[in-house]
């Protein structure tokens, strides 16, 4: 499906290095939108950036930001504000898990990364970025909540309470925005294989392959489609939430995975 809105429009990406963000990326710039992206790894950053300007003739821009630090999240929107482009389409998706243990076991260093990304991150680009957008007349955010938001499994604790943070924002900032043509959406993906599990074991490759053994996940293209498709419907529809999973997979607990 090809969404002809999409063309020309601005699109900022946080954590566009991988995954999900890096798939929405090429997604986008395959519609002919141009590109802002964000992420800590920059070298990656710039890779893509070159093979989308060349494959794709759109404008990328691309700079290294932590989305937990603040003061910086709000110089690189002042650098867009000041260049006269700021984005039509923000997707909030830098985020990560970090660990899976019991809630008693835990690691609170593994707490604070999650909560300082997956919802004070998502706070800090938000906070910049909207009054800009109801300023123009004009914006989307899409935040790429999880379905661990709608559902906590055991060892989820902290990683389910971000994402049903990400959740109450996603409708919090829906209703605030009321009266503007801004629109708030989420999209929530099951099992997706991409980095995240390698990122919450720690760089342990064999235990994250194991997640994503006898079944076939999402790639982060799959979820790439969904946020096109929220991102590219007339202005007058807004998708409040849309929940995407494996075929393999019926809720957080139901998966099934083939046995040899
Ligand atoms: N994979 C799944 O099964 C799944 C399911 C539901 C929801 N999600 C959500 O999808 C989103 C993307 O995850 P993914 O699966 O694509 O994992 P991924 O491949 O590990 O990608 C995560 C991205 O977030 C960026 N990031 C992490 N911390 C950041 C920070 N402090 N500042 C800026 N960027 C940061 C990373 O870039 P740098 O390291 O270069 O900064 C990377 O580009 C996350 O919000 C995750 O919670 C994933």
């Amino acid at each position: 499906m090809s969404f002809e809105r999409l063309n020309g429009r601005r699109v900022l990406v946080t954590g566009a290095s991988s995954g999900i963000g890096e798939a929405c990326a090429r997604r986008f710039a395959a519609e002919g939108s141009h590109l802002v992206l964000w992420a800590r790894r920059g070298e990656r950053l710039a890779s893509l950036a070159a093979e989308l300007r060349q494959h794709s003739g759109i404008a990328v821009t691309t700079e290294v930001v932590d989305v937990r630090d603040r003061a910086a999240v709000n110089a690189a929107v002042a650098t867009l504000a000041a260049a006269d482009t700021v984005p039509d389409v923000l997707v909030n998706n830098a985020g990560l898990a970090a660990g899976l243990d019991l809630f008693q076991e835990g690691d609170p260093t593994d707490w604070d990364r999650m909560i300082d990304t997956n919802i004070k991150g998502l706070l800090n680009v938000s906070r910049a970025l909207l009054p800009l957008m109801i300023a123009r007349g004009r914006g989307h955010i899409i935040n790429i909540g999880s379905t661990a938001g709608h559902m906590t499994y055991p060892r989820g604790n902290v990683y389910a309470a971000t994402k049903s943070a990400v959740r109450a924002l996603t409708e919090g900032l829906n209703l605030d925005v009321a009266g503007t043509p801004v629109r708030i959406s989420s999209v929530d993906p099951g099992m997706v294989e991409t980095e995240f599990s390698k990122v919450r074991f720690a760089g342990d490759e064999a235990r994250a392959k194991q997640v994503y053994e006898g079944f076939r996940p999402l790639g982060g293209d799959d979820v790439a489609d969904v946020v096109a498709y929220v991102a590219g419907l007339p202005e007058h529809v807004n998708i409040l939430d849309v929940v995407v999973m494996p075929t393999a997979q019926r809720n957080v607990y139901v998966l099934h995975r083939q046995t040899n």
